[in-house]
Protein backbone atom coordinates (compact mmCIF):
# COMPACT_ATOMS: atom_id res chain seq x y z
CA UNK A 1 0.00 0.00 0.00
CA UNK A 2 1.24 3.30 -0.96
CA UNK A 3 2.57 5.61 1.53
CA UNK A 4 1.45 9.66 1.88
CA UNK A 5 3.74 11.54 4.26
CA UNK A 6 3.94 9.08 7.18
CA UNK A 7 0.02 8.22 7.27
CA UNK A 8 -1.02 5.10 5.52
CA UNK A 9 -3.06 5.16 2.68
CA UNK A 10 -5.67 2.83 2.16
CA UNK A 11 -6.92 2.22 -1.16
CA UNK A 12 -9.42 -0.03 -2.37
CA UNK A 13 -11.24 -0.36 -5.81
CA UNK A 14 -13.84 -2.39 -6.95
CA UNK A 15 -16.76 -2.51 -9.72
CA UNK A 16 -20.22 -2.91 -10.07
CA UNK A 17 -22.61 -4.29 -12.14
CA UNK A 18 -26.26 -2.67 -14.05
CA UNK A 19 -29.28 -4.82 -13.13
CA UNK A 20 -31.78 -4.32 -15.28
CA UNK A 21 -35.20 -5.25 -13.68
CA UNK A 22 -37.82 -7.78 -15.11
CA UNK A 23 -40.48 -6.86 -12.84
CA UNK A 24 -40.12 -2.99 -12.49
CA UNK A 25 -39.59 -1.21 -8.88
CA UNK A 26 -41.84 2.16 -9.16
CA UNK A 27 -43.10 4.31 -6.10
CA UNK A 28 -41.78 4.18 -2.26
CA UNK A 29 -43.79 3.81 0.57
CA UNK A 30 -40.79 5.84 2.68
CA UNK A 31 -38.54 8.30 1.13
CA UNK A 32 -35.90 8.18 3.22
CA UNK A 33 -35.19 4.92 3.80
CA UNK A 34 -35.83 4.02 0.53
CA UNK A 35 -38.84 1.27 0.72
CA UNK A 36 -40.90 0.25 -2.10
CA UNK A 37 -44.25 0.04 -2.22
CA UNK A 38 -43.98 -3.58 -4.54
CA UNK A 39 -41.15 -6.23 -4.87
CA UNK A 40 -39.36 -6.54 -8.08
CA UNK A 41 -36.91 -8.58 -9.68
CA UNK A 42 -33.79 -7.88 -11.95
CA UNK A 43 -31.33 -9.68 -13.99
CA UNK A 44 -27.69 -8.27 -13.36
CA UNK A 45 -25.57 -7.34 -16.41
CA UNK A 46 -22.20 -8.82 -17.02
CA UNK A 47 -19.21 -6.67 -16.53
CA UNK A 48 -17.10 -8.23 -18.74
CA UNK A 49 -18.24 -6.44 -22.25
CA UNK A 50 -16.82 -3.70 -19.98
CA UNK A 51 -19.71 -1.17 -21.11
CA UNK A 52 -22.29 -1.49 -18.30
CA UNK A 53 -20.30 -1.01 -15.09
CA UNK A 54 -19.37 1.30 -12.34
CA UNK A 55 -15.50 1.37 -11.12
CA UNK A 56 -14.92 3.10 -7.38
CA UNK A 57 -11.77 3.53 -6.01
CA UNK A 58 -12.11 4.31 -1.77
CA UNK A 59 -8.86 6.24 -0.48
CA UNK A 60 -8.75 6.17 3.67
CA UNK A 61 -6.22 8.26 5.28
CA UNK A 62 -5.66 10.42 8.43
CA UNK A 63 -4.16 12.93 6.59
CA UNK A 64 -7.62 13.77 4.69
CA UNK A 65 -9.48 17.03 5.87
CA UNK A 66 -12.72 15.84 4.85
CA UNK A 67 -15.28 13.70 2.79
CA UNK A 68 -15.14 14.33 -0.74
CA UNK A 69 -16.57 12.87 -3.50
CA UNK A 70 -15.51 12.43 -7.45
CA UNK A 71 -17.99 11.39 -9.91
CA UNK A 72 -16.98 10.77 -13.74
CA UNK A 73 -14.14 13.24 -13.05
CA UNK A 74 -15.76 16.02 -11.26
CA UNK A 75 -16.22 16.65 -7.70
CA UNK A 76 -19.50 16.65 -6.52
CA UNK A 77 -21.28 17.66 -3.38
CA UNK A 78 -20.59 15.26 -0.62
CA UNK A 79 -23.03 16.11 2.08
CA UNK A 80 -25.80 14.95 -0.42
CA UNK A 81 -28.30 13.10 2.01
CA UNK A 82 -28.46 9.94 -0.22
CA UNK A 83 -24.58 9.78 -0.06
CA UNK A 84 -24.61 10.70 3.54
CA UNK A 85 -26.96 7.47 4.11
CA UNK A 86 -24.99 5.35 2.58
CA UNK A 87 -21.60 6.56 4.83
CA UNK A 88 -23.21 6.84 7.86
CA UNK A 89 -24.73 3.09 7.70
CA UNK A 90 -21.23 1.57 6.54
CA UNK A 91 -19.34 3.20 9.42
CA UNK A 92 -21.79 2.48 11.74
CA UNK A 93 -21.26 -0.86 10.94
CA UNK A 94 -18.07 -1.00 11.06
CA UNK A 95 -18.58 0.12 14.42
CA UNK A 96 -20.61 -2.29 15.93
CA UNK A 97 -18.29 -4.79 14.65
CA UNK A 98 -15.56 -3.47 16.13
CA UNK A 99 -17.36 -3.22 19.04
CA UNK A 100 -18.14 -6.90 18.49
CA UNK A 101 -14.59 -7.87 19.10
CA UNK A 102 -14.12 -8.81 14.83
CA UNK A 103 -10.79 -8.70 14.01
CA UNK A 104 -11.25 -7.49 10.29
CA UNK A 105 -12.62 -4.23 10.65
CA UNK A 106 -9.54 -1.39 9.94
CA UNK A 107 -10.22 0.72 13.10
CA UNK A 108 -7.92 3.29 12.29
CA UNK A 109 -10.18 3.34 9.34
CA UNK A 110 -13.17 4.28 11.05
CA UNK A 111 -11.90 7.68 12.42
CA UNK A 112 -10.43 8.70 8.88
CA UNK A 113 -11.93 10.86 6.47
CA UNK A 114 -12.32 9.36 2.76
CA UNK A 115 -11.77 9.85 -0.65
CA UNK A 116 -14.51 8.76 -3.33
CA UNK A 117 -14.22 8.67 -7.24
CA UNK A 118 -16.20 6.98 -9.21
CA UNK A 119 -16.11 6.34 -13.07
CA UNK A 120 -19.66 5.25 -15.23
CA UNK A 121 -19.07 4.11 -18.13
CA UNK A 122 -22.16 4.38 -19.95
CA UNK A 123 -24.08 7.70 -20.63
CA UNK A 124 -25.23 8.76 -16.86
CA UNK A 125 -29.36 9.21 -16.30
CA UNK A 126 -29.71 7.91 -20.01
CA UNK A 127 -32.27 5.43 -18.36
CA UNK A 128 -29.63 2.72 -18.25
CA UNK A 129 -29.60 2.47 -14.57
CA UNK A 130 -26.26 4.07 -13.79
CA UNK A 131 -27.33 4.71 -10.28
CA UNK A 132 -27.88 1.13 -9.46
CA UNK A 133 -24.27 0.41 -10.39
CA UNK A 134 -23.29 3.65 -8.63
CA UNK A 135 -24.00 3.43 -5.06
CA UNK A 136 -23.59 -1.01 -5.31
CA UNK A 137 -20.36 0.13 -6.27
CA UNK A 138 -19.49 2.54 -3.61
CA UNK A 139 -21.30 0.56 -0.75
CA UNK A 140 -19.37 -2.35 -1.79
CA UNK A 141 -16.36 -0.39 -1.62
CA UNK A 142 -16.29 1.51 1.60
CA UNK A 143 -17.19 -1.81 3.28
CA UNK A 144 -13.97 -3.58 1.54
CA UNK A 145 -12.09 -0.39 3.67
CA UNK A 146 -13.62 -0.80 6.50
CA UNK A 147 -13.61 -4.18 6.95
CA UNK A 148 -17.37 -4.48 7.00
CA UNK A 149 -19.09 -7.69 6.17
CA UNK A 150 -22.62 -9.47 6.01
CA UNK A 151 -25.98 -8.15 4.18
CA UNK A 152 -25.29 -5.09 2.29
CA UNK A 153 -28.28 -4.28 -0.03
CA UNK A 154 -29.87 -2.90 2.79
CA UNK A 155 -27.21 -0.09 2.86
CA UNK A 156 -27.04 0.21 -1.43
CA UNK A 157 -30.87 0.30 -1.17
CA UNK A 158 -30.63 3.60 0.92
CA UNK A 159 -28.78 5.28 -2.00
CA UNK A 160 -30.80 4.17 -4.80
CA UNK A 161 -33.69 1.63 -4.07
CA UNK A 162 -32.95 -0.29 -7.63
CA UNK A 163 -28.75 -0.92 -6.59
CA UNK A 164 -29.73 -2.86 -3.55
CA UNK A 165 -30.03 -5.17 -6.43
CA UNK A 166 -26.49 -4.98 -8.27
CA UNK A 167 -25.40 -6.13 -5.05
CA UNK A 168 -26.13 -10.22 -6.50
CA UNK A 169 -25.02 -11.59 -9.36
CA UNK A 170 -27.73 -13.45 -11.13
CA UNK A 171 -31.28 -13.12 -11.28
CA UNK A 172 -32.03 -11.01 -7.69
CA UNK A 173 -34.63 -9.89 -6.00
CA UNK A 174 -35.68 -7.22 -4.19
CA UNK A 175 -37.87 -8.42 -1.16
CA UNK A 176 -40.43 -5.20 -0.65
CA UNK A 177 -40.39 -6.16 3.40
CA UNK A 178 -43.12 -4.93 6.17
CA UNK A 179 -40.91 -3.77 8.84
CA UNK A 180 -40.98 0.71 9.18
CA UNK A 181 -37.53 0.16 9.84
CA UNK A 182 -36.44 -1.36 6.57
CA UNK A 183 -34.45 -3.88 7.43
CA UNK A 184 -36.34 -6.75 5.94
CA UNK A 185 -36.35 -4.36 2.44
CA UNK A 186 -33.30 -6.73 1.11
CA UNK A 187 -31.84 -8.15 -2.08
CA UNK A 188 -31.76 -11.88 -2.50
CA UNK A 189 -30.06 -13.61 -5.44
CA UNK A 190 -33.00 -16.32 -6.75
CA UNK A 191 -30.42 -17.48 -8.98
CA UNK A 192 -26.59 -17.07 -9.70
CA UNK A 193 -25.43 -16.07 -13.54
CA UNK A 194 -24.42 -19.20 -14.20
CA UNK A 195 -28.06 -21.19 -13.96
CA UNK A 196 -29.24 -19.58 -17.36
CA UNK A 197 -25.91 -19.64 -19.49
CA UNK A 198 -28.45 -19.27 -23.14
CA UNK A 199 -30.29 -16.30 -22.01
CA UNK A 200 -28.45 -12.72 -23.67
CA UNK A 201 -29.63 -9.56 -23.65
CA UNK A 202 -29.22 -6.71 -26.45
CA UNK A 203 -29.58 -3.09 -25.31
CA UNK A 204 -30.54 -1.16 -27.76
CA UNK A 205 -29.67 2.02 -27.05
CA UNK A 206 -31.69 4.56 -28.54
CA UNK A 207 -31.17 7.96 -26.98
CA UNK A 208 -28.11 9.16 -24.91
CA UNK A 209 -29.80 11.86 -23.61
CA UNK A 210 -30.46 12.56 -20.24
CA UNK A 211 -33.73 11.65 -18.74
CA UNK A 212 -36.79 14.33 -18.40
CA UNK A 213 -38.25 12.98 -15.57
CA UNK A 214 -35.73 11.65 -13.19
CA UNK A 215 -37.01 8.41 -11.50
CA UNK A 216 -37.09 9.47 -7.98
CA UNK A 217 -39.81 12.24 -8.59
CA UNK A 218 -41.60 10.52 -11.61
CA UNK A 219 -42.27 7.73 -8.60
CA UNK A 220 -43.08 10.33 -6.39
CA UNK A 221 -45.71 11.72 -8.60
CA UNK A 222 -46.97 8.56 -9.70
CA UNK A 223 -47.68 7.17 -6.01
CA UNK A 224 -49.54 10.65 -5.64
CA UNK A 225 -51.47 10.57 -8.51
CA UNK A 226 -51.94 7.20 -10.35
CA UNK A 227 -55.04 5.08 -8.81
CA UNK A 228 -53.60 2.21 -11.33
CA UNK A 229 -50.05 2.10 -9.66
CA UNK A 230 -51.97 0.93 -6.66
CA UNK A 231 -53.49 -1.63 -8.26
CA UNK A 232 -50.25 -3.05 -9.48
CA UNK A 233 -48.49 -3.18 -6.37
CA UNK A 234 -51.15 -4.19 -4.06
CA UNK A 235 -52.79 -6.72 -6.58
CA UNK A 236 -50.61 -7.48 -9.61
CA UNK A 237 -47.11 -7.42 -8.97
CA UNK A 238 -47.44 -10.17 -5.94
CA UNK A 239 -48.62 -13.05 -7.75
CA UNK A 240 -46.15 -11.57 -11.15
CA UNK A 241 -43.09 -11.59 -8.48
CA UNK A 242 -43.96 -15.83 -7.59
CA UNK A 243 -44.70 -16.69 -11.56
CA UNK A 244 -41.16 -15.22 -12.76
CA UNK A 245 -39.30 -16.63 -9.68
CA UNK A 246 -41.06 -20.01 -11.18
CA UNK A 247 -39.81 -18.77 -14.64
CA UNK A 248 -36.82 -18.48 -13.74
CA UNK A 249 -36.37 -21.06 -11.62
CA UNK A 250 -37.58 -23.52 -14.63
CA UNK A 251 -35.33 -21.58 -17.05
CA UNK A 252 -38.78 -21.36 -18.77
CA UNK A 253 -38.60 -18.55 -21.55
CA UNK A 254 -41.71 -18.17 -22.92
CA UNK A 255 -43.12 -17.75 -19.37
CA UNK A 256 -40.03 -15.19 -18.41
CA UNK A 257 -40.89 -13.09 -21.88
CA UNK A 258 -44.19 -12.77 -21.59
CA UNK A 259 -44.03 -11.46 -17.90
CA UNK A 260 -41.23 -9.13 -18.84
CA UNK A 261 -42.98 -7.60 -21.75
CA UNK A 262 -46.60 -7.27 -19.54
CA UNK A 263 -44.75 -5.46 -16.31
CA UNK A 264 -42.42 -2.98 -19.17
CA UNK A 265 -46.02 -2.34 -20.44
CA UNK A 266 -47.90 -1.54 -17.48
CA UNK A 267 -44.90 0.16 -15.63
CA UNK A 268 -45.25 2.75 -18.54
CA UNK A 269 -49.11 2.77 -18.51
CA UNK A 270 -48.40 3.85 -15.06
CA UNK A 271 -46.47 6.60 -15.98
CA UNK A 272 -49.25 7.44 -18.31
CA UNK A 273 -51.52 7.63 -15.72
CA UNK A 274 -49.25 9.86 -13.53
CA UNK A 275 -50.95 13.51 -13.47
CA UNK A 276 -49.31 15.11 -15.34
CA UNK A 277 -48.17 12.07 -17.08
CA UNK A 278 -44.72 11.03 -17.45
CA UNK A 279 -43.35 9.65 -20.98
CA UNK A 280 -40.37 7.62 -21.23
CA UNK A 281 -40.99 6.06 -24.24
CA UNK A 282 -40.47 7.50 -27.85
CA UNK A 283 -41.07 6.65 -31.61
CA UNK A 284 -38.42 4.65 -31.46
CA UNK A 285 -39.51 3.02 -28.64
CA UNK A 286 -42.46 1.98 -29.81
CA UNK A 287 -41.32 0.87 -33.16
CA UNK A 288 -38.97 -1.75 -31.42
CA UNK A 289 -41.91 -2.82 -29.48
CA UNK A 290 -44.02 -3.39 -32.22
CA UNK A 291 -40.96 -5.50 -33.91
CA UNK A 292 -40.67 -7.65 -31.06
CA UNK A 293 -44.33 -8.18 -31.31
CA UNK A 294 -44.52 -9.06 -35.10
CA UNK A 295 -41.07 -11.02 -35.34
CA UNK A 296 -43.11 -13.53 -32.40
CA UNK A 297 -45.98 -13.55 -34.42
CA UNK A 298 -43.88 -14.97 -37.23
CA UNK A 299 -42.42 -17.61 -35.68
CA UNK A 300 -45.93 -17.98 -33.55
CA UNK A 301 -43.64 -18.47 -30.63
CA UNK A 302 -42.04 -16.09 -28.12
CA UNK A 303 -38.76 -15.69 -28.85
CA UNK A 304 -37.89 -12.19 -27.91
CA UNK A 305 -39.14 -9.82 -25.14
CA UNK A 306 -38.43 -6.23 -24.37
CA UNK A 307 -38.48 -4.32 -21.56
CA UNK A 308 -37.96 -0.59 -21.10
CA UNK A 309 -36.78 1.75 -17.72
CA UNK A 310 -37.50 5.35 -17.26
CA UNK A 311 -35.83 5.96 -20.37
CA UNK A 312 -36.26 5.01 -24.23
CA UNK A 313 -33.76 2.56 -24.84
CA UNK A 314 -34.81 -0.83 -25.19
CA UNK A 315 -33.56 -3.73 -23.47
CA UNK A 316 -34.08 -7.08 -25.20
CA UNK A 317 -34.06 -10.86 -23.96
CA UNK A 318 -33.57 -13.58 -25.93
CA UNK A 319 -31.96 -16.79 -25.72
CA UNK A 320 -28.82 -17.35 -27.47
CA UNK A 321 -30.02 -19.47 -30.81
CA UNK A 322 -31.75 -16.52 -31.87
CA UNK A 323 -29.24 -13.51 -31.18
CA UNK A 324 -28.07 -13.20 -34.53
CA UNK A 325 -31.04 -13.07 -36.50
CA UNK A 326 -32.47 -10.68 -34.17
CA UNK A 327 -29.10 -8.69 -34.26
CA UNK A 328 -29.75 -8.38 -38.10
CA UNK A 329 -33.39 -7.95 -37.94
CA UNK A 330 -32.77 -5.17 -35.82
CA UNK A 331 -30.14 -3.39 -38.17
CA UNK A 332 -32.48 -4.08 -41.25
CA UNK A 333 -35.36 -1.89 -39.75
CA UNK A 334 -32.91 0.52 -37.97
CA UNK A 335 -30.35 0.98 -40.11
CA UNK A 336 -27.09 2.22 -38.72
CA UNK A 337 -25.70 5.77 -39.58
CA UNK A 338 -22.21 4.09 -40.96
CA UNK A 339 -21.47 1.07 -42.13
CA UNK A 340 -22.29 -0.64 -38.74
CA UNK A 341 -18.51 -0.91 -38.02
CA UNK A 342 -19.19 0.42 -34.35
CA UNK A 343 -23.08 0.01 -34.47
CA UNK A 344 -22.66 -3.46 -32.38
CA UNK A 345 -20.08 -3.74 -29.03
CA UNK A 346 -20.35 -6.25 -26.23
CA UNK A 347 -20.21 -10.05 -26.92
CA UNK A 348 -19.50 -10.47 -31.06
CA UNK A 349 -22.31 -11.72 -33.10
CA UNK A 350 -22.36 -13.34 -36.17
CA UNK A 351 -23.37 -12.02 -39.41
CA UNK A 352 -26.46 -13.38 -40.77
CA UNK A 353 -28.55 -12.82 -43.76
CA UNK A 354 -32.72 -12.20 -43.65
CA UNK A 355 -35.10 -14.11 -45.50
CA UNK A 356 -37.42 -11.98 -47.90
CA UNK A 357 -40.37 -13.84 -45.69
CA UNK A 358 -39.65 -12.87 -42.53
CA UNK A 359 -38.81 -9.21 -43.46
CA UNK A 360 -42.33 -9.31 -45.39
CA UNK A 361 -43.88 -10.59 -42.45
CA UNK A 362 -42.73 -7.67 -40.15
CA UNK A 363 -43.48 -5.04 -42.75
CA UNK A 364 -42.01 -2.14 -41.26
CA UNK A 365 -40.43 0.83 -43.00
CA UNK A 366 -36.94 0.84 -42.13
CA UNK A 367 -35.90 4.33 -39.67
CA UNK A 368 -32.58 5.24 -40.64
CA UNK A 369 -30.48 6.21 -37.09
CA UNK A 370 -33.41 5.19 -34.98
CA UNK A 371 -31.28 3.08 -32.60
CA UNK A 372 -27.03 4.76 -32.43
CA UNK A 373 -25.95 1.32 -31.01
CA UNK A 374 -26.51 -2.15 -29.41
CA UNK A 375 -24.51 -3.66 -26.90
CA UNK A 376 -24.70 -7.88 -26.93
CA UNK A 377 -24.07 -9.05 -23.59
CA UNK A 378 -25.57 -11.50 -20.97
CA UNK A 379 -26.25 -12.44 -17.10
CA UNK A 380 -23.15 -11.73 -14.98
CA UNK A 381 -21.74 -11.64 -11.13
CA UNK A 382 -21.98 -9.15 -8.83
CA UNK A 383 -19.90 -6.49 -7.76
CA UNK A 384 -15.92 -7.57 -7.08
CA UNK A 385 -12.30 -6.19 -6.25
CA UNK A 386 -10.14 -5.09 -8.84
CA UNK A 387 -6.72 -6.52 -8.16
CA UNK A 388 -4.82 -4.50 -9.93
CA UNK A 389 -3.25 -1.40 -8.14
CA UNK A 390 -2.37 0.28 -12.11
CA UNK A 391 -6.38 0.74 -12.26
CA UNK A 392 -6.81 3.15 -8.57
CA UNK A 393 -9.06 5.87 -10.18
CA UNK A 394 -6.66 8.13 -7.19
CA UNK A 395 -3.25 8.46 -6.92
CA UNK A 396 -1.35 8.45 -3.89
CA UNK A 397 -1.56 11.77 -3.24
CA UNK A 398 -5.66 10.76 -2.95
CA UNK A 399 -6.50 13.03 -5.89
CA UNK A 400 -8.15 11.59 -8.95
CA UNK A 401 -5.67 10.46 -11.85
CA UNK A 402 -5.75 12.51 -14.62
CA UNK A 403 -6.35 9.22 -16.57
CA UNK A 404 -8.97 8.37 -14.61
C1 LIG B 1 -37.70 2.18 -13.79
O1 LIG B 1 -33.70 2.98 -8.28
O2 LIG B 1 -33.38 4.84 -9.96
O3 LIG B 1 -35.47 1.49 -13.33
O4 LIG B 1 -34.78 4.60 -5.62
O5 LIG B 1 -35.40 6.88 -6.40
O6 LIG B 1 -33.08 6.04 -6.77
P1 LIG B 1 -34.56 5.67 -6.64
O7 LIG B 1 -35.00 5.12 -8.06
P2 LIG B 1 -34.29 4.10 -9.03
O8 LIG B 1 -35.56 3.58 -9.88
C2 LIG B 1 -35.46 2.59 -10.83
C3 LIG B 1 -36.74 2.48 -11.54
C4 LIG B 1 -36.75 1.58 -12.76
C5 LIG B 1 -37.27 0.19 -12.41
C6 LIG B 1 -36.35 -0.77 -11.71
O9 LIG B 1 -35.11 -0.70 -11.88
O10 LIG B 1 -36.88 -1.65 -11.00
Amino acid sequence: MPEDSGNKLTMVTCSAPVNIAVIKYWGKRDEELILPINSSLSVTLHQDQCLLKTTTTVACSRSFQEDRIWLNDKEEDITQARLQSCLREIRRLARKRHSDGEADVDAAALSHKVHICSVNNFPTAAGLASSAAGYACLVYTMSRVMGVEGELSVVSRQGSGSACRSMYGGFVQWIMGQQGDGKDSLAQQVEPETHWPELRVLVLVVSAERKPVGSTSGMQTSVETSSLLKHRADSVVPARMKEMIEAVHKRDFTAFAELTMKDSNQFHATCLDTYPPIFYLNDVSHRVINLVHRYNRHYRETRVAYTFDAGPNAVIYTLQQNVEEFVQVVKHFFPPETNGGQFLKGIPVALTTLSEELKQSIGMEPVVKGISYIISTKAGPGPRLVEDPSEHLLGSDGLPNKSA
